[in-house]
């Protein structure tokens, strides 16, 4: 079992923009030297600014493969009880709320299936990495492991206390979401909270990936809202 985390997203999302850093940086040293012209030195510069800026952002703020942390206090405040991790992928999302919420337990949920595979590479034992990450986070014994998937959730209703999903939800199609999100809300109790973190289409993601931007991010605030009240959710932020 490796000692540290590892979680499994592709090199090239933290540091892809590298291979257009490094060659316009070396050319850009070049023109300079030979005096080529302007236009062609703007240009590698402008490349050079886009390449440095964009890896800086991927590497440094939206760091896929570091610790993430709670994005708002107000999710689970009371912090006791049973929290469903839907698409837990090999534990970010699982590690994030079981350490900012020391008296809780998670069911880290996962369809294992081709878009696990997609994302972190085909494994024999996708279920191994995730334990291998609560483990060396120190969370494992509060966790545990089941694999289902989202659109039909095998859990009675009103089984959890709150519900928490990263980056999973915005890859289910147009019928997938609205069937998640209401399994959602069947397995969750009365009052319950969910926490939904969903690819932003915001500045940062759209000065790094311009136009390449996918993720279901192309769907806007206001649909997503559609959706959640479709599904019975009472939206607090
Ligand atoms: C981008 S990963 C996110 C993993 C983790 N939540 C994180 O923050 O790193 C998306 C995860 O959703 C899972 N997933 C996709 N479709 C699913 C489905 N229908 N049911 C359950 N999990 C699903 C994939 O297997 C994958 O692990």
């Amino acid at each position: 079992m490796s000692e540290s985390l590892d979680f499994g997203y592709p090199w090239w999302l933290s540091y892809g923009h590298l291979t257009v850093l490094l060659p316009a940086l070396a050319l850009l040293a070049v023109a300079l030297r030979r005096g080529w012209r302007r236009w062609v030195v703007a240009l590698l510069a402008a490349g050079v600014i886009w390449s440095a800026g964009s890896f800086l952002i991927m590497r440094f703020v939206i760091n896929v493969n570091g610790e993430p942390m709670l994005p708002t206090a107000r999710f689970f405040e009371r912090g006791t009880g049973r929290v469903l991790d839907l698409g837990a992928g090999t534990g970010r999302s699982t590690i994030m709320v079981l350490k900012a919420r020391p008296q809780a337990t998670v069911v880290a949920s996962d369809l294992f299936g081709e878009s696990f595979d997609h994302h972190f590479g085909h494994r024999d034992s996708p279920q191994e990495q995730l334990m291998s990450n609560l483990k060396v986070a120190g969370v494992a014994e509060r966790a545990t492991i089941v694999t289902a998937d989202m659109r039909k959730l095998p859990f009675e209703p009103g089984t959890f206390d709150a519900i928490v999903s990263a980056y999973a939800v915005d890859h289910l199609g147009r019928q997938g979401i609205p069937q998640a999100l209401s399994e959602a809300a069947r397995v969750l109790k009365p009052n319950g909270e969910m926490l939904l973190m969903l690819v932003e289409n915001d500045a940062w993601a759209r000065f790094a990936f311009g136009p390449a931007l996918s993720h279901g991010a192309t769907r806007g605030a206001d649909w997503w809202k559609g959706r959640l009240a479709e599904a019975d959710f009472e939206r607090r932020r």
